[in-house]
């Protein structure tokens, strides 16, 4: 690390005190973002301690679906973003009007809405899932109901092979992820024959096909650690590559593809936190309606054991 790294990350600690703020981060992020982070994890425990955080600002890195589902969590807090543009490619394939129209069709299906969409197309939707538990938030859905699944195709089909449950499925994708080849993967593998293959469900088929687990990013995490292999190839973004080698440093991690980052995901850096913390922006607000609604889909998933009923 630099002077002025070191410098801005001395500055963003004593801001934070001064704040009484949280820095939560994706798995994702660049290294010196999750290094300075608060709580690094994936989706859903991103969620799960928005919800049970004790600060006045939590300040968000990570993309923006991820920012208003705390901004719904907490409303008594202030949420923060350090880059306004980090969107998701994924959440911004389907709108409202989008789902509107598959509920006009399908008018008895519970939606299960993936929680990379915005709050709008939640407020619409029945239950959120993230990639850790859409197995256990379909198979809570009784058996006689039609199931409507957004946005992500793939996540979609990976969770009606592992349940066996038939689903209608929107057609969005990550569009990371979708650049994932299966031919590359193939050949990483014959270089790497005693490696365990780890990937993300938001892979396409042929990829999670050739993967020893499906998993989400801190699933990743957790195999990487219990794994007894002493190579793992990753078929994520390549983020998560940074945490892996960090907790792991005995292991070696291997891409299945070098050039799958998510733009979105890379936006922040140390100078734009320490300036969202000085400057308290930008604030992620959801509007009432909205996120009253919202917040009972992601609710629902947060107490998965209670079974759905819409
Ligand atoms: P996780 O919930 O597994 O962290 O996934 C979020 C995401 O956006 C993956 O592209
Ligand atoms: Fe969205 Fe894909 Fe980026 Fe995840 S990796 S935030 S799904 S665009």
């Amino acid at each position: 690390m630099t002077v002025t790294e070191k410098k801005m990350v001395a500055q963003i600690q004593s801001l934070k005190k001064e704040r009484r703020a949280i820095i939560l981060a994706h798995n994702y992020q660049v290294g010196e973002i999750q290094d300075v982070a608060d709580f690094v994890g994936d989706s859903l425990e991103l969620c799960q301690k928005a919800a049970q955080i004790d600060a006045d600002v939590i300040v968000f890195c990570g993309v923006l679906f991820m920012a208003e589902t705390a901004a719904v969590l907490c409303p008594n807090q202030v949420v923060l973003m350090p880059d306004l543009s980090a969107g998701c490619g994924m959440s911004e394939m389907i709108s409202v009007d989008d789902l509107i129209r598959m509920k006009q069709a399908h008018p008895n299906a519970v939606v299960v809405c993936y929680v990379n969409s915005s709050a709008a197309v939640k407020a619409e939707s029945d239950v959120c899932c993230t990639s850790s538990n859409a197995k256990k938030i379909v198979e809570s859905i009784p058996k006689d109901r039609e199931i409507i699944f957004i946005p992500d195709q793939y996540l979609g089909a990976h969770v009606m092979r592992q349940t066996g449950r038939k689903m209608i499925l929107y057609n969005g994708y990550c569009p990371t992820h979708v650049r994932m080849m299966a031919g590359e993967l193939a050949e990483v593998i014959v270089k790497h024959p005693s490696a365990t293959v780890l990937a993300h469900p938001e892979c396409p088929q042929p990829i999670s096909a050739s993967a020893d687990y499906v998993l989400s990013t801190s699933g990743i995490a957790l195999q990487s650690k219990k794994t007894s292999a002493q190579k793992v190839i990753v078929a994520t973004e390549i983020g998560m590559l940074h945490r892996l080698s960090k907790e792991n440093p005995d292991k070696e991690f291997i891409p299945a593809c070098s050039y799958c980052d998510c733009a979105h995901m890379k936006v922040n850096d140390l100078e734009k936190l320490l300036w969202s913390l000085e400057e308290m922006q930008y604030p992620i607000t959801v509007s009432a309606s909205v996120a009253a609604r919202a917040k009972e889909a992601i609710d629902r998933m947060l107490s998965v054991s209670e079974v759905v009923q819409c």
